[in-house]
């Protein structure tokens, strides 16, 4: 079944495709909105090599409502687990665009609190600053999300710090605390400090927000992973320890805390080559042990672990730096490390993003397991943008459909997207390019409106400074 939202609250677009990076290009302004929570859950993702900037940013969304009568589910268009949702036509107060203040989503009669989900926009905190958080982890806390990750700000892939933010609705994102800065630790203050990708789980016996992260140096040559601990999720963490889990190299990382309260590390290991799996110590603060050695030679990092139903999930992505590429997927009864072998999930570049974080939304009628991306853009890492996505679960299958927008009831989990949010392919001219690949490379911005599904169109990443062309 289809949406049936009004139009009007689904972008805003520009007609002079202004491209940013990334692929399909249409930009619209960003926004984002406010809502609803429970206990600590969570899932996450891991790091590698070279260089890079940042950005802020945020993300997304734009909120929208519901509430109206009429507003709820309506069914779907692809839906996980189960139902699709649709915000209600009485569209009403549907607020279009950008920047959603804090409390942007209103609960309408149903109570439900419904976002819109606004993919290719710097997503904004509500100061209206660009929201930081590259590489991200999410968990969840009573009623409210909290997101860590890098802050890019400086346009530099060297440490500035690991920020988090706190939002009810997963769309208004309020910003809490740099939770570790260069002054956290005498080593955090070396000059070429790399910390990416931190992920973030309670602890229920020592009651410790623990978080693990990819501790690295001069060119990723350290590859470590980094362990902390706070009594509070948003407060000042404190060091435990940097090394190499069971003696292997540890780059991209994730963490998972499973129901049974156990927690396991997946990292990239062997140099990139292999992804190491570990479960915990009983705190979390350590590795017990080494569990498995997952596709070996197959170089593959930037893992997100989830669990739907009875089933595990791993999605992760090749690995190329900062270029995009084929994200792909297995899947295991067990997290005893008998994974199946990989298969493709997102189209080749991943719609343009890697892995970070997968975000389980339980809601009151099914959940919905959201695909957090970064989209880097390279050079210029301050420009990155995050691309958040709803995985189709069935049964053992993952699929991952671009949406331009969609629309998530975060009180039921149910999610919807209009079968209508494509830009026609007809009549463009390319106005002006930020950045795109060179003329010997394949993805020119103009491919982003060429209606060829096979073709994508990239940031330039290998010289000092994007190309800069006015009109075609
Ligand atoms: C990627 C990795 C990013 C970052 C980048 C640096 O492969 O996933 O987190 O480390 O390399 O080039």
């Amino acid at each position: 079944m289809r949406s049936t939202i009004p139009r009007h609250v689904i972008v805003s677009l520009s007609l002079s495709l202004a491209v940013g990076c990334g692929q399909n290009a249409a930009t619209t302004d960003g926004s984002h909105a406010s809502a609803a929570g429970s206990a600590p859950s969570q899932s996450g993702a891991g790091g590698s090599s070279r260089a890079g900037a940042s950005t802020n940013g945020n993300g997304t969304t734009a909120m929208s409502t519901s509430g109206m009568p009429g507003a709820g589910v309506a069914g779907a268009t692809g839906t996980t687990g189960g139902a699709a949702t649709s915000a209600g036509p009485a569209g009403a107060g549907a607020t279009s665009g950008s920047s959603a203040g804090p409390t942007g989503a209103d609960a309408g009669s149903t109570g439900d609190v419904i976002v819109t989900i606004k993919n290719g926009d710097f997503w904004l905190d509500t100061d209206g600053n660009r929201i930081e958080a590259h590489g991200a982890g999410l968990i969840k806390v009573d009623d409210a999300w909290y997101w860590v990750g890098e802050d890019k700000s400086q346009n530099s892939a060297n440490f500035k710090a690991v920020n988090c933010y706190r939002s009810t609705d997963l769309s208004h994102w309020e910003f809490r605390n740099a939770i570790i800065t260069r002054q956290t630790s005498t080593d955090l203050n070396a000059a070429d400090r790399i910390i990416e990708r931190p992920k973030v789980v309670y602890n229920d016996s020592t009651k410790k927000y623990v978080m693990w992260l990819h501790w690295d140096g001069q060119n990723y040559v350290t590859a470590e992973a980094g362990v902390f601990t706070s009594d509070t999720v948003d407060g000042n963490y404190t060091q435990i320890r940097h090394f190499q889990p069971n003696g292997n190299m540890s780059r991209d990382d994730t963490l998972f805390k499973d129901d049974d309260g156990k927690a396991y590390f997946l990292s990239a290991s062997n140099n990139n080559a292999d992804l190491s799996l570990y479960a915990l110590t009983d705190d979390y603060t350590d590795v017990q042990k080494q569990i498995a050695t997952l596709w070996a030679g197959s170089y593959r990092e930037a893992p997100a672990i989830m669990k739907a139903g009875s089933t595990y999930f791993i999605v992760n992505s090749a690995a190329t730096n900062w270029d995009p590429n084929q994200q792909k997927y297995a899947t295991s009864a067990a997290m005893d490390g008998s994974f199946s072998s990989l298969s493709n999930v997102g189209d080749g570049t991943g719609y343009d993003t890697q892995t970070a974080f997968i975000i389980p939304v339980v809601g009151t009628k099914t959940t919905t397991y959201i695909y957090a991306g970064d989209r880097w853009q390279d050079p210029d890492l301050v420009s990155s943008k995050y691309i958040w996505l709803p995985l189709k679960v069935s049964g053992t299958k993952l699929v991952m459909d671009w949406y331009d927008t969609w629309q998530l009831d975060v009180t039921t989990g149910e999610w919807s997207a209009p079968n209508d949010n494509f830009i026609s392919q007809q009549a463009w001219s390319l106005v002006s390019v930020d950045s795109e690949e060179t003329q010997a490379e394949d993805g020119h911005a103009t491919n982003a409106f060429d209606g060829d599904t096979s073709t994508y169109w990239h940031t330039e990443w290998k010289a000092a400074q994007p190309r800069r062309r006015t009109r075609s």
